[in-house]
Parts: structure tokens; C-alpha cells; sequence
């Protein structure tokens, strides 16, 4: 991830500056205006910076557009000593995991000075209209966006036992930073695979060219209404590679794999996932169906979908599923995360 830098002989890491402690600490850039951070009220600004013997000698601060899908940086700033060194390349790696983790397809900079302008260049900013033209020297990142895959374009299948470590490496690449410092996905998905909910029918992976690029698993779980249990599908982890977002790889393992849950003949799936995502395939919040988690709650994330006309129609209460999907221990996480590669862990705003 480029987070934090061995490379050089200054060893950095990158750590987040939360607001609390950072708000109003001026930033002795060159530009003629005032450089602080969090200046603006904004909840969603976040910083980030480097700090040697305590003194802060490097920081980003960056906030999402509300209006489209760009990132904007308000502070780019690395101290003279510490310039030539990597630091500014690692600053923008960050800004450009987060506007990954956001869904923004721009980078937007204001670039202050000639040095600046040269740095963003290097590092993939141009100088397109980036749709605010008031800002002449407005300079942008643009994400690569990949076309959008149709089913003969890929392969679906069943997972086999060589598929194992490269699905989790790519699960854990995926997940990392996303929801928590780290990620937990691709141990879950190995304890999964040993647990009696498990549907190995059900899940699917999904190729591109020989690569695996999504996958996703199904499990059992069911819905306590008094004394009946009602046998209900839910699913999770459903990931797609980082590279491949937003190219309907979700869309295609989630038809092909709901498609051949309602052929099983099951009533039908509850989640708890993205709420932004799901609604665009008919998932709706649970308290449609009457149905609560097993502490009696409802919210956005929890969503269900009936696989058959009224399928769950005469399906109310509880809620329940593996209690190992809800609860790893860290310990075990960290332990596993040794069969891959180390991945930085960093701080981004809205994980748990
Ligand atoms: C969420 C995820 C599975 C979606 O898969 P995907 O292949 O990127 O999504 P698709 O290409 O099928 O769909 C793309 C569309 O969904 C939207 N979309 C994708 N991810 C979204 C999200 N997290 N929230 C809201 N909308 C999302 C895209 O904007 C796009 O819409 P558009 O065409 O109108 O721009 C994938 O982004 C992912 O793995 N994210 C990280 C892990 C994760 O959050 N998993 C789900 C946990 S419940």
C-alpha cells in the first residue's frame, strides 16, 4: 500500500492526525494564504502526516466532495529538510487508498507552487477540467475505471482447495483499512469453510483471464419466531478486487449465485452489509419483513430479499447466524495475517 516507507534512510510511517489533536496546527507551507489543518468544519476532512522526533515534518488533509465523486486536498505539505525522500509520494498513496475506499474516481489538488505542480505531475495529476472551472490551476488524479465485464467475459465457479490462498490474499487486500485498521475477511472466509452453516453449493468465485477477482459465500442461518426456526440464506464476504471495482463484478456473482439459491429453492436472503450498495438488486431493510437481529434491532445494514413471491412473507423474528461471522478474535486474525505478505495497517475516517 505504500503507507508507510523502509526505503529510505529516514524510515517514516504515515499515522492519522485526528482532528482532536491536530485542529488549528499551522502548516508552514510556502503558499501565501495560511495553511492549518481542519480549518474548514467540515466532519469528513482527515489528515494525515509524518511525524520524526515528534515534531510533525509532513501532512495531507483531504475531504470528499459531497456533490461528485472527487477527493479534494486542502494541505499537501512536506518540511524542506525531509523534501526528496519519498514522503510526498506516500502522502498521495494515502489520499489515493482512501478515494478508493470512498468510491472517488478524482484526486483534486490546488496546487500553490511550481515545485507542487511539477511533484503532482510525476505522481499521475494533470491539468484536465476537473469540472470546476473557476479554479484555473485546479490539478486532478483521475482513477483508472475499467470497463464494465459481461458474463462471457469471465469464468464463475466453485472454489477449489488451490484457489484457497489466493482468495483470501485477494479478500484481505480488499477488506484492508475498509471497515477496521486491518481486516478480518479472509479469516473469516477460511474458519468458514470448516463451520456446518457453510454452502460450498452456494458461493462462487469469480475470474478474469485466469485471475480471481470476486468471490462470495453463502451460509446458513435462520429466523427464531417462537418456537419455529425458519431456515433463511445470508451471505458474506462478498468482495471484489480493489482493481476491478465498479465493473459489475458484484452484480454478476450476486445474479448468478441468487439465481441458483431460488432454483434450491430457498425463501430467501437477509444481509448485513453496505446499505448503499444492495438496495440497486432489491435488498430491502429487514423491518420490511418483520424481521430483527437477535438483539431486536434494525438498521440500514440490515437488509433482506425474498428469492421466491412472498417468500418470507410468513417469516418473522430473530434474526440469527454463525456467531464466529460476528465475533474473531483479534489474536487469531493477527496470526493468520502471517501467511501473507504485511500489509500496512492505516487509519480512514467511517471504520468501525
Ligand atoms: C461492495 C462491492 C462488493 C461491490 O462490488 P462491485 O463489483 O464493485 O460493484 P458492481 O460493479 O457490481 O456495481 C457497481 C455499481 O455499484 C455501485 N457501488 C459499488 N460499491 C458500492 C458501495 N460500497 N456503495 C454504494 N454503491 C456501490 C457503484 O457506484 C456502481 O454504480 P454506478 O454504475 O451507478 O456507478 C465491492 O465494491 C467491494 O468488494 N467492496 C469492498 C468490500 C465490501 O465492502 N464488501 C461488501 C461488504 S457487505
Amino acid at each position: 500500500m505504500g503507507i508507510s516507507n523502509k526505503k529510505h534512510s529516514n524510515e517514516y510511517n504515515i499515522i492519522h492526525l485526528p482532528k482532536e489533536q491536530w485542529q488549528n496546527q499551522i502548516i508552514p507551507t510556502e503558499c501565501q494564504t495560511e495553511s492549518r489543518l481542519y480549518k474548514e468544519s467540515c466532519s469528513q476532512t482527515c489528515a494525515w502526516g509524518v511525524l520524526i522526533d515528534e515534531k510533525l515534518v509532513a501532512a495531507i488533509e483531504a475531504v470528499p466532495e459531497t456533490t461528485n465523486r472527487g477527493l479534494r486536498i486542502n494541505v499537501l505539505w512536506v518540511d524542506v529538510k525531509y523534501r526528496k525522500q519519498g514522503i510526498g509520494h506516500s502522502l498521495i498513496e494515502v489520499a489515493k487508498e482512501w478515494a478508493k475506499i470512498e468510491r472517488k474516481q478524482i484526486i483534486i489538488a490546488v496546487p500553490p507552487s511550481t515545485t507542487t505542480i511539477e511533484f503532482l505531475k510525476n505522481e499521475g495529476f494533470t491539468s484536465e477540467n476537473f469540472g470546476n472551472a473557476d479554479l484555473a490551476l485546479e490539478f486532478g488524479w483521475k482513477s483508472p475505471r475499467k470497463a464494465w465485464l459481461t458474463r462471457s467475459e469471465v469464468e464463475i465457479r466453485e472454489e477449489r482447495l488451490e484457489d484457497y490462498h489466493e482468495v483470501e490474499r485477494m479478500l484481505q487486500k480488499t477488506f484492508w483499512n475498509k471497515f477496521q485498521k486491518g481486516a478480518d475477511e479472509h479469516y473469516l472466509v477460511h474458519l468458514l469453510r470448516n463451520s456446518a452453516e457453510y454452502l460450498p453449493k452456494l458461493s462462487r468465485i469469480l475470474l478474469k483471464d485466469g485471475e480471481i477477482i470476486g468471490a462470495i459465500f453463502y451460509s446458513l442461518a435462520y429466523v427464531q419466531d417462537g418456537d419455529k426456526q425458519h431456515d433463511v440464506l445470508t451471505f458474506g464476504p462478498l468482495g471484489v478486487s480493489v482493481d476491478w471495482r465498479g465493473c459489475g463484478v458484484g452484480e454478476l456473482l450476486l445474479q448468478e449465485t441468487m439465481q441458483m439459491a431460488t432454483d434450491a429453492g430457498y425463501c430467501g436472503i437477509i444481509i448485513l452489509g453496505v446499505p448503499d450498495y444492495y438496495p440497486r438488486l432489491g435488498f430491502q431493510t429487514c423491518d420490511k419483513f418483520g424481521i430483527t437481529t437477535e438483539d431486536g434491532k434494525n438498521f440500514d445494514a440490515f437488509m433482506g430479499m425474498e428469492l421466491i413471491p412472498n417468500g418470507m412473507k410468513d417469516i418473522h423474528g430473530k434474526f440469527y447466524q454463525s456467531p464466529f461471522l460476528a465475533n474473531l478474535p483479534q489474536e487469531e486474525t493477527e496470526e493468520y495475517n502471517k501467511l501473507f505478505p504485511p500489509l500496512e495497517k492505516q487509519y480512514f475516517p467511517f471504520q468501525w
